[in-house]
């Protein structure tokens, strides 16, 4: 029976599935786990289910000691995992790709729509009380039918983001490290090109690549000022991919016309040039908010801290 240490609230389900083979000590505070607290508890486990509200870094390693085997973090980005840390000590550190892209793709959907019909605007004017009616110039939006979806990143999430897209009459192109199964890159109609001319053509660019050094502010001033002036921008990757600050001046600009934002640079601080304008609409990191996404994301991450601890391959490491 080994260790585990869970350090933030899960689905019941995937605790007990844990508890069934080991010993679990799962953080329950309505609260983060304070770095402290965090520290102390892991000592002597061997095992790490993470949340990415925790940073996984040397000093959390070394502070749970050699016998540590496993970090398995409920999400599937992992930037708040200092993988090669975790490989130098042997650690096997896993994520949760696929069982929350239609969950993720269906925010980004939801958020180019926010943004293209003024949703946010819309809904914030009937709760102000003020006196609104139908006029056939009222809070006018832009069509998706015919427009381009740019898609950065065209992993398994920027996939599905197309494929709605597709299906609400966009063009797809995209910029992506590596080629897509070409029988994907054909149902979508998707054209491969460089970052550049995705920024030029699009009329709404969505960001679903992963965040790290070198992502760090992909998209800034100059990036921003190479896109339509009518084009939207969403995110629902990571905050620090976007220059909030060159974001929010813009907006104020009409440097693009609008933003669906579900993920902040200094989460979750929203830059307060952003709070004020009325063309981005800003949701609080909902992406795989489903009951049925964060069960089946918990239940994946215990499946493979299982793994690992009895000497098997997990199912979705980190590479
Ligand atoms: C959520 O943001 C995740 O990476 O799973
Ligand atoms: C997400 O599930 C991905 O693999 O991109």
């Amino acid at each position: 029976m080994s260790r585990v240490v869970v350090t933030g609230r899960i689905p019941e389900a995937a605790v007990e599935k844990l508890r069934a083979e080991h010993e679990v000590d799962a953080w329950a505070g309505p609260e983060s786990i304070s770095r402290e607290e965090l520290l102390r508890r892991v000592a002597g486990a061997d095992g790490i289910v993470s949340l990415l509200t925790e940073r996984v870094d040397a000093e959390l390693l070394d502070a749970a000691g050699p016998q540590l085997k496993v970090v398995a973090n409920v999400a599937v980005g992992y930037d708040n995992i200092d993988v090669p840390a975790c490989a130098e000590r042997g650690v096997i550190a896993t994520n949760t790709p696929g069982v929350l892209t239609d969950a993720t793709a269906d925010i980004a959907l939801s958020l180019i729509l926010m943004a293209t019909r003024r949703l946010g605007e819309g809904e914030r004017l009937i709760r102000s009380g003020e006196a609104w009616k139908w006029g056939m110039f009222f809070l006018l939006g832009s069509s998706l039918q015919g427009k381009t979806l740019g898609v950065v990143g065209m992993g398994g999430i920027g996939q599905a983001t197309a494929r709605r897209a597709k299906a609400f009459g966009m063009e797809i192109v995209y910029q992506s490290r590596s080629e897509i199964d070409p029988a994907i890159a054909e149902e979508l109609s998707a054209r491969r090109v460089d970052l550049d001319e995705l920024l030029a053509i699009s009329d709404v660019v969505s960001l679903h690549c992963p965040y790290g050094p070198a992502t760090h502010h992909l998209i800034g001033a100059e990036q921003l000022a190479a896109m339509k002036d009518t084009a939207y921008l969403v995110n629902t990757a990571r905050g620090p991919i976007v220059d909030e600050a060159a974001l929010a001046a813009a907006l104020r600009d009409g440097g693009i016309a609008g933003a669906g934002l579900d993920v902040y640079e200094k989460e979750p601080q929203v830059h307060p040039g952003l709070l004020g304008l009325d063309n981005v609409a800003l949701l609080p990191h909902l992406g795989s908010a489903t009951v049925e996404t964060r069960t089946a994301m918990a239940m994946l991450a215990a499946d493979n801290a299982l793994a690992v601890l009895s000497g098997e391959r997990p199912a979705t490491p980190i590479r």
